[in-house]
Parts: structure tokens; sequence; C-alpha cells
């Protein structure tokens, strides 16, 4: 059964809340806060309008359209995934059971947790990137950036709307909390740390989109498994929009890599910097500082939390249904990653053996830095294809975390081991310094002409939904 939204409804959804009055009543009383958390913390940059993808079913032929609209009548909806009446828990003690369509009344506080630390990350990142618009390289990348910020907010919506439905009276609070804590606030922060950092250029942006937004693509993937099935087919359709800013970010990156490498070939340099590009090194220093970031966000290596989690079956694996085990982790080990006494008094960085259910979430960073190596291939084949010699490459596993085993210690990008001192000393070579980041920003300038694009990135080698680059995709105010 396919559920077409209601779009004559103030709040388009597919949840049939017209059938649930004090539900739609709680949900419209905080649509006006959202709406003032939009303008106030949202884009900055006044456009008339932005030609946006707007989610309106959740079919199989086709669950969005495309138009020109202003980014205020966005029509921030509510959707789940369509329902699979027989689904069964996939792992975890309750394997087999008919999945929850309520909150067990002893995992209340455990599944409300899961989905405030979702729905805290959406709108941070709306937070993080509202001042972009005024540098954006083209009308396509503007475009880009403000169909990701509508669907982040979009997606605080859909985690609203489980606090709202499911939590009672703590649920509500909890969504008034979403829209006060804000990215990089004194007194208010968001709850995880890659989420008050700045995004405060276009490079940041791609390399965010790209691993940090990946982040949340494996955190999707991992609540998509959920025996709560309200919460399971909610991710399971927020992952069909994160594929596009996936692509962002990918692409992204592919674009500055491909011009940076354009520069150095057709200048002869190592440096593309005084020629109006990122010099490969700075890309590299950005690439090191996002990811490490990203890799935080998977939290310790070991965690009985989330053992937890798995064995009641609120959060699974990634790709749970294709793991060939018993779905119960209960006599299985995994080598962790840690640091260890190779020899007596020497600390080095090694692994140790651990019970799976405690190490799951290094099972799911490895997922993780499985995929984001398939970004490093791409950006690498892009410079072998120019015909240079130099590579991109993940920092190691230890290089800037502070979160988990590497928390306490200073490792380089290879993973050798520095004293607190060294890491002062040398670290500006690894991560981005006030001068990179000024440089970075200083070749930022806006290009907000139709057609034309910035001299920092090379064009796309696709418009969107089959529109030509040269797209009137933004009019500006
Ligand atoms: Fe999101
Ligand atoms: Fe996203």
């Amino acid at each position: 059964m396919t559920t077409a939204a209601d779009y004559s409804e103030k709040i388009p959804n597919n949840v049939d809340l017209h059938e649930d009055r004090r539900l739609q009543r709680a949900l419209e009383s905080w649509q006006p806060n959202f709406l003032n958390w939009w303008e106030s913390m949202g884009p900055t940059l006044p456009t008339q309008d932005v030609y946006l993808r707007t989610a309106m079913n959740v079919g199989r032929d086709g669950w969005a359209h495309f138009g020109h609209v202003a980014m205020r009548d966005y029509r921030w909806g509510i959707f789940l995934a369509e329902r699979d009446p027989g689904r069964q828990i996939g792992f975890g003690q309750h394997i087999g059971e008919p999945a929850w369509q309520q909150v067990p009344g002893e995992y209340r506080s455990e599944l409300r947790r899961l989905i405030v630390i979702q729905g805290d990350t959406e709108p941070a990142s709306v937070e993080q990137q509202r001042n972009l618009g005024a540098t954006a390289p083209s009308l396509y990348d503007l475009r880009n950036l403000f169909q990701v910020n509508v669907e982040e907010g979009r997606h605080l919506w859909a985690m609203v709307y489980l606090l709202h439905a499911y939590f009672g009276r703590d649920g509500r609070e909890e969504a008034e909390e979403l829209l006060h804590r804000n990215s990089g606030s004194a007194d208010a922060p968001r709850i995880l740390g890659a989420f008050n950092e700045e995004t405060p250029d276009w490079l940041s942006f791609f390399m965010f989109t790209y691993f940090t937004d990946r982040d949340g693509k494996y955190q999707l993937g991992t609540l998509k498994e959920s025996a709560f099935d309200p919460l399971s087919r909610t991710c399971e359709f927020m992952l069909k929009e994160e594929a596009h800013h996936m692509m962002v970010g990918t692409t992204g990156v592919d674009r500055v890599v491909e011009r940076t490498a354009q520069l150095m070939v057709e200048k002869e340099t190592d440096d593309a910097g005084p020629h109006g590009a990122v010099p490969l090194t700075v890309i590299q220093k950005y690439l090191n500082f996002h990811y490490s970031v990203s890799l935080d966000l998977f939290g310790g290596e070991t965690s009985t939390n989330v053992a937890n989690y798995y064995t009641a079956g609120l959060k699974g694996r990634w790709m749970e249904p294709r793991r060939k085990d018993d779905h119960k982790l209960g006599d299985d080990a995994i080598m962790v990653d840690a640091m260890v006494e190779a020899e007596p008094g020497t600390q080095s960085i090694g692994q140790i053996e651990v019970s799976a259910l405690t190490g799951l979430n290094t099972d799911l960073r490895r997922e993780y830095i499985e995929d984001c190596q398939s970004g490093v291939k791409r950006w690498n084949k892009i410079l072998a294809d120019a015909g240079l010699p130099h590579r991109l490459k993940l920092p190691h596993i230890a290089f800037n975390r502070k979160v988990g085993a590497f928390a306490g210690i200073e490792a380089t990008p290879d993973g050798e081991l520095l004293t607190a001192q060294e890491w002062q000393r040398r670290s500006s070579a690894w991560l981005p310094t006030d001068v990179d980041k000024t440089h970075v920003r200083s070749l930022m300038q806006p290009v907000h002409e139709r057609g034309k694009i910035a001299a920092w990135i090379a064009p796309p080698r696709q418009g969107i939904n089959g529109k030509p680059f040269d797209y009137e995709y933004v009019h500006l105010a």
C-alpha cells in the first residue's frame, strides 16, 4: 500500500495525522516555533525561491516533486516508509517477535535518548551552514546547500513527530529543547562535538557532507533495524534523502580536487594556492580534520550502553539482515583498537579482544571507514588522471581523536605516537591553520550569476533533475 501525503493539511504527512487531534494540535503548536527557529537560525541569504525537491510520497514510482518554492513555504512533512505488517525483530533477545508499534515501558528512556541524539544533529547542521549562501560558487551549489538545509529541517520534523506521538509530555519537552540548543552555543550547545564546529567555507561544507553526513547515514542505518517500527520506518525514509547529501559531498570534493589538479598541471607547480585554487596540502588538512571529528561521532571503541541497545533490539548493526551469524552475538568476540602495553611501561597503539556486543561501535566505525576510503579512491583517480603523482589519504584512526581509546594520546596521520609537545609543534602540518582557513575563505567570492562558476572549483558533470548547469536554480531576493 502506498500512502500519498495530504498536502491540503498544515503539516503534510502520511501518518493519518488528522485521525489524532491531540497529536495534530501538539505538532501545530510546535510548528510556529520551528518556523521562528528557521527564520533566526536558518539560511541568511535572502532568496525569492529555490528549485527544491519536496518529499510527497513513499511509493516506488517517484517520491518527490521538484519546483521553485520560497523556502519559508517549504512543506516540511512527516513521512514514514511503507509499513510491513509482518515485520519481525531481526536481532537481540526479542529476535523473531513482531516489531513494536508502541514503545515498551522498559525501553522508553533509552529510545527517547536515541531519538533526541539523532534529532539534535539535524537542525545543528543547518545552523552550522547558515552563512554559506553568501559565498556560494554557483547557483547550482547554492541550490544544493538549501536542499540539504530544508531536508535536515524535515529530519528534525521526523524526530519531533516520534517524540510527540510516542513519548507524551517528556517527548514534547525534548522537542522544544531541540530548538533551544544551538550549534556552538556556550550555554546550550548541540549534543555532539562535530555539530558544534564551524562550517565557515565551502570546502568545509563539502567535507562535512562527505564525512559527517555519512556518519548520519550509518547511524540511521542502525536505527532502521530498530524493533520500534515507527523509528525504523522514519529512518528508512530519511536515508533516501541522505543519498543526495552524500552526492553533494562526494562530487563537491571531486570538483575541488579536479580544479586544483588542473591548475597544478597547467602551471607546473605543487602549489595551486597562488593561482586561485585550494592547495592540495590544504585539501588534505581539511580531510584530516573532518574525518577525525566524524570518527569521534561513533563513540568509544567499547560501550556497554550500545551492547544493551543491541540486545534490547533498539539499535542494530549496519546491514543487519545480511550478517551471517545468530544476530544475538552472545558468544562472539571482536578485536578493537586500543592502547596496549607491548613492553612494561610503554604504551603503543594496538588491538584487544572484547565481546562482539561491547565492540559494536567499532563494528559500525569500520563499516564507515571502508565507505570513506571509496571517496579517497575517487579523488586519487582524479589526480592520477591528471597525470599527477600526489595522493590524498585517510589519516590513521588514532589521529586527532577526542573520544575513545585514543582521546588521551597524540599521533601523526601515519599513526606514530607523539608527546604533547611534539604535537603542539607539528600539528599545523596536518590540521588547517588560521592562515589556511583565511586563504580558503579569500578564494570564496560569491558567484550568484546564472551559468557561472567560481575559479576554485570545477563545474558539476550534471545538473539537478535533468536540468542543465546554467538553469536558474535560485532567484535571489
Ligand atoms: Fe539528516
Ligand atoms: Fe544529511
